[in-house]
C-alpha cells in the first residue's frame, strides 16, 4: 500500500455527551441531550430526581480520562477531536460569567492530550445545547442565540487558545433538518420555515465564530462538519438523477454558505417555492462571508434517490432514511456499507471546495463479545475500516488534500441515534451494557492492534 503523508492526522473522535457521563457534576447545567435518554429520535423528557439515563455516567470519561487517553497514545494517535460540552461552561446558556470548573476540566483534558502530543480537534457544539436556551429563548428559532453562542465560543478561544489550534463550529450542521431538537433546540413538528429560520441564525454564528477564531487565534485553523450523506440515482433516469442531485444539494447547501460565503441560488428558488421567507439582514449577509479553513465531515454508508414511488422503500440511517442499493451489504443497524463512496465523496467535496478535508468521523457500529480471557475478536471492524482506508489512500492518489482521519467512537461509547451502548464502535472495549451493569472496565480489542500498525506504518499494512 502507498503510505499517508507523515503528517496525517490519525485518530479518533469523541463526544462530551456521549462518553463524559458527570452530567450534574461541577456546576454542569442541563443540555438537550441530558433530556433524551433515548437518543436523538427518542421523546423529550422532564428529568426528575431519580430517573437514569445511560448517558448519566456514559462511559465516564469526565473521570477516566487519563486512562483512555494513555490508551489512545498507545495506539499512536496524533489527534483526538473532543467536544466541549456548552453546559460546563454556560450552564444555562445566558450567564454573563463562564462556569470556571467547566473550564478547568477541559484544561487538564487538553493537558492530558499535550502529555502525549496529541493534538486536539475540538467541536464546539456536538448534538447539545443548554436546556435554559430552549426553555427561556426557544432554541436557535431566537436570534439571540447567535450572542449566546458568541459568547461562549469567544470564552473557549480565548481561555485554550494556546493549547488548540484546531476547531469545529456544529457537529453534522446539516441533521437539524432531520433533527431539528438536537441541531436547533426546536420541537420535532416545527414548520419548516422555522427549521430554516434557525438554521440561517446557526450559519450565522458559525461564521462569527470562525471569525472570533481568527481574530483570537491567529495561528488556528476552524472547519465546518458536515454529515456526508452521499446519494446516488437509483437509476439513470434522467428524472433520478436531477432528484439525486437535489438530494445531495439538501446537504452541501451547508457546506455551499460555509465554505462560499452566502446562500445558494438554488437555495432561494427552493424557499420562493415554499413560500418561506427568512429574515437574513445584511448584517448576516456580512457575516456569512467569513468562510471556515477546511471542511470536515463524517461518512458512514450511501444511499440511493429514486422517483419511482413503488420503489422508494427507505433503508434506516442514524438520520437520514435511503432508499438501499442494491449492490451494497448492510452493517447489522442497517447502514449500508460503501466504501468507494468514501473516495467519491473526498473527490466530491475537493472538486466543489479546493479546500483541505479532514474526516472526522467514520466506523462500524457493531455486537462485540468479551471472551472470557478478555479478548475481542472484531475482525469485521478491521475489514470495514481497512476498506475505507484503501479508498482514502486512492483520494489521495486523485490529488485530493485530505488532512486526517479520527475514527468514530475509538472507545466504546453511548450511541447518539438510540443511545445504547450495545452498538459498539471502539477499538477499546467499555464493559457496560445497555442496563447500564458493568464495571466499566476497558479491554483492548483485536482492531486496537490492527490501527496502532496502521498508524506506525503509515498506512503500509492496508490491505488493498
Ligand atoms: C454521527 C454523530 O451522526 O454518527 C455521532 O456525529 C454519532 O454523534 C455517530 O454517534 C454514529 O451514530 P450512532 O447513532 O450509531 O451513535
Amino acid at each position: 500500500m502507498k503510505r499517508f503523508p507523515d503528517n496525517f492526522l490519525w485518530g479518533g473522535a469523541i463526544a462530551a455527551n456521549q462518553v463524559e457521563g458527570a452530567w450534574q457534576e461541577d456546576g454542569k447545567g442541563l443540555s438537550t441531550s441530558d433530556v433524551q435518554p433515548q437518543g436523538i429520535f427518542g421523546p423529550v423528557i422532564e428529568r426528575v430526581p431519580g430517573d437514569r439515563s445511560l448517558k448519566d455516567i456514559a462511559i465516564d470519561f469526565y473521570h477516566r480520562y487519563p486512562e483512555d487517553v494513555a490508551l489512545f497514545a498507545e495506539m499512536g494517535f496524533r489527534c483526538l477531536r473532543i467536544s466541549i460540552a456548552w453546559t460546563r461552561i454556560f450552564p444555562q446558556g445566558d450567564e454573563t460569567q463562564p462556569n470556571e470548573a467547566g473550564l478547568a476540566y477541559y484544561d487538564r483534558l487538553l493537558d492530558e492530550l499535550a502529555r502525549y502530543n496529541i493534538q486536539p480537534l475540538v467541536t464546539l457544539s456536538h448534538y447539545e445545547m443548554p436546556m435554559g436556551l430552549v426553555k427561556k429563548y426557544g432554541g436557535w428559532g431566537n436570534r439571540q442565540l447567535i450572542d449566546f453562542f458568541q459568547r461562549y465560543a469567544r470564552t473557549v478561544f480565548q481561555r485554550y487558545q494556546h493549547k488548540v489550534k484546531l476547531w469545529l463550529t456544529f457537529n453534522e450542521i446539516n441533521m437539524s433538518l432531520h433533527a431539528p431538537f438536537t441541531g436547533v433546540g426546536l420541537p420535532g413538528d416545527s414548520s419548516k420555515g422555522a427549521i430554516y429560520q434557525a438554521i440561517h441564525h446557526q450559519l450565522v454564528a458559525s461564521a462569527l465564530a470562525v471569525k472570533a477564531c481568527h481574530e483570537i487565534i491567529p495561528d488556528a485553523k476552524i472547519g465546518n462538519m458536515l454529515l456526508g450523506g452521499l446519494m446516488y440515482p437509483l437509476s439513470c433516469k434522467p428524472e433520478d438523477v436531477f432528484a439525486t442531485l437535489q438530494e445531495n444539494r439538501s446537504w452541501l447547501f451547508f457546506g455551499d454558505v460555509q465554505c462560499r460565503g452566502a446562500w445558494p441560488g438554488y437555495m432561494l428558488r427552493f424557499l420562493r417555492e415554499q413560500q418561506i421567507e427568512l429574515d437574513i439582514t445584511e448584517e448576516d449577509r456580512l457575516a456569512l462571508r467569513e468562510t471556515v479553513d477546511f471542511i470536515s465531515f463524517s461518512y458512514y454508508m450511501s444511499g440511493c434517490v429514486t422517483t419511482d414511488e413503488a420503489l422508494n422503500q427507505k433503508a434506516r440511517g442514524n438520520i437520514l432514511s435511503m432508499v438501499q442499493n442494491p449492490h451494497l451489504a448492510c452493517s447489522e443497524w442497517g447502514w449500508q456499507i460503501d466504501p468507494i463512496g468514501l473516495r467519491t465523496l473526498l473527490n466530491m467535496l475537493w472538486d466543489r471546495y479546493q479546500k483541505p478535508l479532514f474526516i472526522v468521523e467514520n466506523g462500524l457500529g457493531a455486537k462485540d463479545k468479551l471472551e472470557a480471557d478478555g479478548t475481542i475478536q472484531d475482525s469485521y471492524r478491521i475489514d470495514y475500516m481497512n476498506d475505507h482506508l484503501v479508498q482514502v489512500a486512492e483520494a489521495l492518489e486523485d490529488g485530493v488534500n485530505v488532512m486526517g482521519y479520527t475514527s468514530w467512537g475509538p472507545i466504546d461509547l453511548i450511541s447518539a441515534s438510540k443511545a445504547e451502548i450495545s452498538k459498539r464502535y471502539g477499538f477499546i472495549y467499555v464493559d457496560r451494557n445497555d442496563q447500564g451493569e458493568g464495571t466499566l472496565a476497558r479491554y483492548r480489542k483485536q482492531s486496537f492492534w490492527w490501527y496502532q500498525q496502521v498508524i506506525a506504518t503509515g498506512g503500509a499494512n492496508l490491505k488493498p
